[in-house]
């Protein structure tokens, strides 16, 4: 028995060096790393501020205010990252506050860095993402409902309620989770007229004017 726990044990040793498991930011060094924002520099996280001046404020950060919905998509995000949170500097994880209007959208977009949680709190959202092969997971998300996004993919939120919608996503990357819209990207970036009428089959007077609505 003890031999077969043993066996078990180096097994998954060994498995953790061929397969090393990795989160999505290293693992700290020390017990917190508040980031001193004025410094310019990164280096997988930003630098310290001085351990013994931290106080319980650099760990403490409100989602009370709404995230402005008065925009294009009507939706928005207030983020809890290392930016606006120094706190969370090399802990691993990031939050953000969602708010929708009604018919709001958070546009198909990507983390490249990390995974993510939506928290409905308040409302009606279809939400999903998309697979690297093109496979839609996709539902009604009511009040209380949790959705899990695979890091990368790309994903969206749409507020179908009668009443303004608001959600809290943690992601688990703090220091860079990293965003990039699909729709933007692709058109209001300048990649060439030519380009993107021949990627979606469109005339490129079409593509200029998808592009006016990005510039
Ligand atoms: C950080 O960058 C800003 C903007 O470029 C600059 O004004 C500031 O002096 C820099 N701070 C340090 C400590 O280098
Ligand atoms: C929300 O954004 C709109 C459009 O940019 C702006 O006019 C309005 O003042 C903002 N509201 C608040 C509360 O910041």
């Amino acid at each position: 028995m003890a031999t077969s726990i043993l066996v078990q044990l180096a097994m998954v040793a060994l498995a953790a060096v061929i397969l090393p498991c990795h989160s999505a930011d290293p693992d700290p060094l020390q017990d917190y790393c508040v980031a001193d924002l004025t410094l310019n520099l990164t280096i997988n996280g930003y630098p310290c501020k001085d351990y013994y001046a931290a106080t319980i404020d650099d760990f403490v950060f409100s989602l009370a205010t709404p995230a402005n919905t008065s925009n294009a998509y009507g939706a928005d995000s207030f983020p809890g990252i290392v930016q606006t949170f120094p706190g969370l500097n090399t802990l691993g994880f990031a939050i953000l506050r969602l708010d929708f209007a009604v018919g709001g959208l958070i546009p198909p977009h990507t983390h490249p860095l990390a995974s993510e949680l939506v928290y409905v709190e308040e409302g009606s959202l279809y939400a999903g993402f998309v697979t690297q092969d093109n496979r839609l997971f996709a539902k009604i998300l009511n009040k209380g409902d949790v959705l899990v996004i695979p890091r990368a993919l790309i994903h969206w939120q749409l507020n179908v309620g009668d009443t303004p919608a608001k959600a809290i996503a943690t992601l688990n990357s703090q220091q860079n989770p990293g965003a990039q819209l699909i729709a933007s990207s692709m058109f209001g970036s300048g990649i060439r007229d030519d380009v993107l009428a021949k990627t979606f089959f469109l005339d490129e007077s079409i593509v200029r004017q998808l592009k006016s609505q990005f510039s």
